[in-house]
């Protein structure tokens, strides 16, 4: 149970709240590549502010606030430029500093004034990086994109997955230090929906909560395994502070607000011997609905969709007043208090954890990985159709995380691992 002050300290991320403060001290993971590639220009709401991403057109990124300073037109609708992002409206063009570098009449009709000197507006760092575009809405410095270790593995087929799910960011992070609801909400849900009896996958035994320097780890003995298991020798990570990490996967929840949260999935899948070399020219990304428009209801069919039926469930905000936490809920309480730490050491003036300043330790970056080997140097087709070497991930027709995948994207996937 946590009072309603707490709570609010913990969820709420909107502009001066010290949650917000502290998550903008890292690099969050807001569009594609590809996505800015397609359409330059990009409306994107953070940490309830109101921004626009863009490309321009000498290949350079810039987020800056939503309302041109001239009479306040939207420049989600401005054009891109070899320098920056111009209004439509009347022409006033930015550069990626913030900074008015053209007021086209201005500049013809007072050009000594100089007006445009005293324009400034909000702007951000941007990075690409892994086939995602990274935002730093922290203060200066900002720190290094983190340059973890499946970014720079070969032979994968990479995707990126958006959501937006209308809830609260910390709910969701939950979940990244959750194992039960593996057995529940993925295993057990699964079965009764497609006619099982609902209880039959292998129970939780025994959980295991660490943290280590880049965040928390959760461990985990099932039915029909032991502590020799790489579920319980290597665990799981809840990735510091928005993510969970599961090897082939990574799932970021940004928050757009207090109440929305952007859902960043990115996923490798290692090709099989016999498809490498492997080279992806570009990166996909997507976006996959939540709703099934027939019903109204949330789309249940797919990994994480069960995922967001599960935090959407619990409330906008969820009332953390009203929950009863047990031996199932230890990493939860773990985190909390991790970020109650947190949020003192940012109002004293200190680096909050798993920020990553140092060029050489942000080289390739190491987490916990089980069937490391699957992933790092790939397995047989035979390999593959028995199950991979343990404790690996193996390519499988379909995507079974989230809902939507286009056919071109399948089609990719499918030639990529020789489906
Ligand atoms: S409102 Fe943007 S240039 Fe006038
Ligand atoms: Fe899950």
């Amino acid at each position: 149970m946590l009072s309603e002050a707490r709570n609010k300290l913990l969820t709420e991320v909107g502009p001066g709240t010290p949650m917000g403060g502290l998550l903008r001290r890292y690099w969050q993971p807001v569009a594609a590549v590809a996505e800015l590639a397609d359409n330059p220009v990009k409306p994107v709401r953070l940490f309830g502010e109101d921004l626009v991403l863009y490309k321009d057109l000498s290949g350079r990124y810039g987020l800056v606030e939503r309302h041109c300073p001239h009479r306040s037109a939207d420049l989600s609708y401005g054009m891109v430029e070899p320098s920056g992002l111009r209004c439509s409206y009347h022409g006033w063009c930015f550069d990626q500093s913030g900074a008015c570098v053209e007021q086209p009449f201005e500049d013809i009709a007072a050009p000594d004034v100089r007006f445009r000197d005293r324009i400034q507006i909000t702007a951000y760092p941007v990075q690409a990086h892994a086939g995602l575009i990274w935002a730093y809405l922290g203060p200066s410095p900002a720190p290094l994109v983190p340059d973890w270790e499946p970014f720079s593995w070969a032979n994968g087929f990479v995707q990126i997955v958006f959501s937006v799910v209308p809830c609260n960011w910390l709910q969701c992070q939950e979940n990244s230090i959750d194992p039960v609801h593996f057995e529940w909400l993925h295993d057990n849900w699964k079965a009764r929906s497609t006619g099982g009896d609902g209880r039959a996958a292998p129970r939780h035994l025994k959980l295991g909560f660490d943290e280590f320097e880049y965040g928390l780890v959760y461990r985990r003995v099932r039915e029909g395994a032991d502590e020799n298991d790489p579920l319980w020798t290597v665990g799981r990570v809840c990735l510091w502070p928005n993510a969970l990490f599961t090897g082939n996967h990574f799932e970021w929840r940004v928050p757009i607000d207090d109440t929305n949260t952007l859902s960043v999935g990115w996923f490798f899948t290692r090709v099989p011997k016999d498809r490498e070399p492997f080279v992806q020219q570009t990166i996909p990304y997507w976006y996959s609905p939540i709703t099934d428009r027939a019903t109204g209801r949330w789309i249940t069919s797919h990994i994480m969709n069960q995922d967001f039926v599960g935090w959407v469930g619990q409330g906008a905000i969820t009332d953390r007043r009203r929950e009863h936490l047990g031996q199932s809920d230890r990493g939860i309480i773990m985190m909390r208090q991790r970020f109650f730490q947190d949020l003192e050491v940012v109002a004293a003036g200190g680096e909050p954890k798993a920020v990553i300043r140092d060029k050489e330790a942000n080289r390739c970056v190491r987490l916990p990985i089980i069937g490391r080997t699957l992933l790092t140097e790939g397995a047989t087709r035979e390999q593959v159709a028995r199950g991979g070497p343990r404790g690996g991930d193996v390519p499988r027709p379909g995507f079974p995380y989230l809902v939507g995948q286009p056919e071109e994207v399948r089609r990719a996937y499918d030639e990529a691992m020789g489906l």
